[in-house]
């Protein structure tokens, strides 16, 4: 089946069966291998993506349910070679360590600063609780996504 949809704002017309994933799509069609495969079973986030505005784990859609989607992954995230804020964050606060969560755990963090751009650690929490990190115990992961919050704000109002 043909599928079209919009990958980190460009256009892409596939061909696909119709049990392939998402995932699959994104990473073996697509040649996006930033977005990781752990549990397949919807469990971990390691394959978060944001598909029209919308947090989804990409092992749970199927591609033919992204037929005329806009999809955001962790590759569209860097503007003209320059990492985002959320990425300088978790470098900075050293929040990476194996890396394989830290793509899902980005998009999550994407997501939750882009609808609530202050957000208390509570809420920090509550938006990454799809994520799971089998490294870090989290609480630089969560520094990060406040240091960058903080950035952000900061940007926005020197735009202002
Ligand atoms: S690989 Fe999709 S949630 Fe774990
Ligand atoms: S950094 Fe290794 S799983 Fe999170």
């Amino acid at each position: 089946m043909k599928i079209t949809l919009t990958v980190n704002g460009e256009k892409r017309e596939v061909e696909v069966k119709p049990q392939t994933r998402l995932l699959d799509l994104l990473r073996e069609d697509l040649g996006l291998t930033g977005t990781k495969e752990g549990c397949g079973k919807g469990e971990c986030g390691a394959c978060t993506v944001i598909m029209n505005n919308k947090l989804v784990a990409s092992c749970l859609v199927l591609a033919v349910q992204a037929d005329q989607s806009e999809i955001l992954t962790i590759e569209g995230l860097n503007c003209q070679d320059e990492l985002h804020p959320i990425q300088n964050a978790f470098i900075n606060k050293g929040a990476v360590q194996c890396g394989f969560c830290i793509p899902g755990m980005i998009m999550s963090s994407k997501q939750l600063l882009d609808e609530n751009i202050n957000p208390t650690e509570a809420e920090i929490k509550r938006g990454l609780s799809g994520n799971i990190c089998r490294c870090t115990g989290y609480v630089k992961i969560i520094d990060a996504v406040k240091e960058a919050a903080h950035k952000m704000r900061s940007r926005g109002e020197d735009d202002v």
